[in-house]
């Protein structure tokens, strides 16, 4: 989840990981889990980094029926206190929403949370957020209605939509993408360009790293100047401490096979 800013991130919700996870659906970065075990270990690592740094962490069931319920990214989009519960791009994944929308309700109330028109397609993973710009991938999962709801919903905060086309060969836009701190994007060469962000607020600035470390950009800042990044990719962590940062490394590589990436199995609220 990456629609909130990094003081605004104190509590969130993942999702355990089934028995079935070895079904998610695997088509860029992965090629499907093979290590059930490894993957729960991963998502605990996970879940303790972000509580080390202070963040509440609540958990909600794994569901047999759905091997990509981890994902919850993709289920909610939280902005200001408010959330839009979007429709999901891969039907296999439509079944995760009621146990999120109704732990939503009830953490939130009933006023706060808000539903898509069901013509519009989008995931979660397809938005990221510098300041008052959001940004949206358009891809495989999110489609122009999608894209026009959260537009609307954006319009209560009176916040900005910049649509970004995500290529063929990559999921969402925080595949490739992500907000280290709030000031800074870091996004993949061969992939996404600079350029396509747009002008920025004064200060904000896009950081190109290599294309073959386009997973390693999804990252988590975190309150206390602490990043989350997964393992085995230098460039990008080089350039996390560099910021001062301190980098906090995951291995993904369970999570990576059904193409997750560290921001897919959380969403601040
Ligand atoms: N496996 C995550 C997704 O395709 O949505």
């Amino acid at each position: 989840m990456t629609t909130v800013t990094i003081e605004q991130k104190k509590r969130l919700f993942c999702r355990l990981v089934p028995d079935s996870y070895a079904g998610a659906l695997a088509n860029f970065f992965g090629s499907g889990p093979t290590d059930i075990e490894l993957a729960r270990k991963q998502h605990q690592t996970y879940q303790n980094a972000l509580m080390d740094a202070g963040i509440e962490v609540h958990v909600l069931d794994a569901d047999e029926r759905h091997p990509d319920c981890i994902f919850v990214e993709d289920q909610a989009l939280f902005v200001d206190g408010e959330v839009l519960i979007p429709n999901v791009g891969a039907p296999s994944r439509e079944g995760e929403r009621p146990p999120v929308e109704a732990f939503l309700r009830e953490q939130l109330g009933d006023e706060k949370v808000h539903l898509m028109d069901s013509n519009a397609k989008m995931d979660g993973g397809d938005v990221i957020r510098l300041h008052n710009i959001f940004y949206v991938g358009k891809s495989s999962r999110t489609n122009d209605a999608g894209i026009d709801e959260f537009r609307k919903f954006l319009d209560r905060f009176g916040y900005e939509l910049r649509v970004v086309n995500i290529p063929g060969n990559a999921l969402h836009i925080t595949s490739l993408s992500s907000t280290p701190t709030d000031d800074i994007i870091i996004a993949p060469e061969g992939y996404l360009t600079a350029k396509i962000f747009g002008e920025l607020p004064q200060g904000s600035k896009v950081v190109m790293m290599p294309e073959e470390e386009a997973y390693g950009c999804n990252t988590i800042g975190l309150p206390g100047n602490k990043v989350l990044a997964a393992k085995g990719y230098p460039t990008v962590i080089k350039f996390l401490k560099e910021l001062g940062l301190e980098v906090v490394e995951i291995d993904m590589s369970q999570i990576r096979a059904a193409d997750g990436s560290l921001t897919c199995m959380s969403v601040f609220f």
